[in-house]
């Protein structure tokens, strides 16, 4: 593959594409595991994280792995930056530019803040999650360790469960799994669907008791507490009754089927505690992953040499 200049999203990515990530990612796992895990291949290069919205997971996993590939890193936050002052992206992204940084990776609540970014700059742009639109590279992982325990996406029945409506995470992962040819279903309140579900091609469904026993992958959302003032579902104690990973849900499941979720969990609703944090969560593996991910990310996408 000869990458474009950003990653924006997974929808205009094809299976080949997609599995190239995940085989240089598998690469970086082994370099990972080394009792020095750092390579030379950014050496000389600059990243900037750019994230004017929280996270942990994301920002962290892109500046460990930008200096496992020896790039030199800089964190902004939005915090900390003069868009406090009422600086526009734009004046940011050239003022970035000035500074000559090598590839930016971009957190915004605006669907579309990354392709804009990248359209004005050399830099390269990596999507780190715009709004409701894309959330590449936390779908990328998943499919990383989906792969790490099915080994083929064929006849792989995937389960997405929760606020499909609001989530980049949601997005990203139907585009990805379609393409490598699972068969991907949703279950969530009526309320929390997009009316434009039919496009993306997915099994829907709204009761989840009656068919979790289906699924070899079972993926909880974060429900975003938030939404509970608009009215989209009653009561999080109702969610919960209805859609949450109880271990009695959990133990209809299949034998060898795994649950995940993207983070940050809200145990006791979309996860108990117990299903967090037992065998059949592959959660942390997820993070474990995010790393040797995002270093594939930004060495193809900064044009790295395999030394
Ligand atoms: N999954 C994810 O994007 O987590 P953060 O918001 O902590 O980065």
């Amino acid at each position: 593959m000869s990458p474009k200049k950003d990653l924006i999203g997974i929808e205009n990515l094809n299976a080949d594409n997609i599995s190239q990530y995940l085989d240089l990612a598998d690469n970086f796992l082994e370099v990972l595991a080394r009792p020095i895990p750092i390579v030379p291949s950014l050496r000389g290069k600059t990243i900037l994280t750019l994230f004017f919205e929280a996270s942990t997971r994301t920002q962290i996993s892109f500046s460990i792995a930008a200096k496992r590939l020896s790039a030199d890193v800089v964190n902004f936050s939005q915090s900390t930056s003069s868009v406090k002052k009422g600086e526009t992206l734009l004046d940011t992204a050239r003022n970035i530019e000035a500074m000559k940084v090598d590839g930016v990776v971009l957190r915004h609540s605006a669907p579309g803040a990354a392709q804009f970014l990248g359209q004005r700059i050399d830099a390269f742009v990596i999507n780190a999650g715009d709004g409701t639109h894309e959330h590449p590279t936390q779908a990328l992982l998943d499919l990383m360790t989906i792969r790490q325990h099915f080994g083929s996406f064929k006849k792989l029945n995937v389960l997405i469960i929760g606020d499909i409506s609001h989530s980049r995470v949601a997005r990203s992962n139907i585009f990805g799994l379609q393409a490598l040819g699972a068969r991907v279903a949703i279950c969530a309140p009526p309320t929390l669907i997009p009316l434009e579900i039919k496009g993306l091609g997915v099994e829907v469904y709204y009761n989840l008791d009656e068919v979790i026993q289906d699924f070899d992958v079972v993926m909880a959302l974060r429900i975003q507490l938030e939404r509970q003032q608009s009215g989209l579902f009653p009561s999080v104690r109702e969610y919960r009754t209805l859609y949450g990973l109880t271990k009695e849900r959990v133990q209809k499941m299949k034998r060898k089927s795994i649950i995940m979720h993207p983070g940050p969990t809200n145990r006791g609703i979309e996860i108990d505690p117990d299903v967090a944090d037992s065998e059949k969560s592959v959660i942390l593996e997820q993070v474990k992953n995010g790393v040797a991910l995002r270093m594939a990310v930004l060495f193809i996408h900064a044009g790295g040499k395999i030394e």
